[in-house]
């Protein structure tokens, strides 16, 4: 592991605390592999890199965003809270010489940003969890409610719990939820209200 050439290259840009979470991140993803099927070599490098562009001056984020046409319309769209994700996508691309398709989708939308199609809503719910589940997380709730369901295999249900929590936990510490993250919250909302039919991993809204 010491010789990867990505770890080498986060370890000269993220602080030790990052670099600690995305090796968190990577480990969840690699147990995550055989519970949703995912390739644990992909599984894991998305977990390592999706931080890859979080450490970036914001001036240096809006640039790559006006660059690539990413979305600037809402003043949410301008904080490196969200996104950090299409930019961490673009850097994994550009400096880093990943080209698997999932791995830049899923780090493009971890952070929540995009509101498209996706080709695996799979690849990306784990990425989004395992974000949230690494162990040097401090965020017990969280962790008590979702680690149970979401290791399950319930990925619709912990989809639904994880927005029921964050939204409510953005708004308590003052931070504006994005639009994306209010409409996923309604559409989840709705599959998983009571009485709802069941629904397939492959539609679950990302
Ligand atoms: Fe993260």
């Amino acid at each position: 592991m010491a010789d990867n050439p990505y770890l080498i290259y986060l370890a000269q840009r993220l602080t030790p605390a990052r670099l600690q979470h995305s090796l968190g991140v990577m480990q969840v993803m690699e147990q995550l592999a055989p519970i949703y099927g995912l390739d644990p070599t992909t599984a894991r490098l998305a977990g390592l890199t999706h931080y890859a562009a979080k450490e970036l001056p914001l001036a240096q984020m809006i640039e790559i965003a006006q660059m690539n046409h990413f979305p600037l319309n809402d003043p949410n769209d301008r904080d490196p809270l969200y996104l950090h994700g299409p930019c961490s996508a673009f850097i994994a691309s550009h400096q880093m010489g990943i080209t698997d398709p999932l791995v830049l989708e899923a780090i493009s939308r971890h952070s929540y940003v995009g509101d498209g199609l996706v080709q695996s809503p799979v690849f990306c719910g784990c990425l989004r969890f395992a974000d949230i589940l690494e162990p040097g997380r401090d965020w017990d709730d969280a962790h008590n409610k979702l680690h149970p369901l979401f290791f399950a295999g319930q990925m619709g249900e912990a989809a639904h719990e994880l927005m029921e929590w964050l939204v409510p936990f953005l708004e308590n510490m003052n931070i504006i939820p994005h639009l994306t993250q209010l409409a996923l919250r309604r559409k989840l909302a709705l599959l998983y209200a009571v009485g709802a039919t069941e629904t397939s991993r492959d539609q679950i809204p990302v």
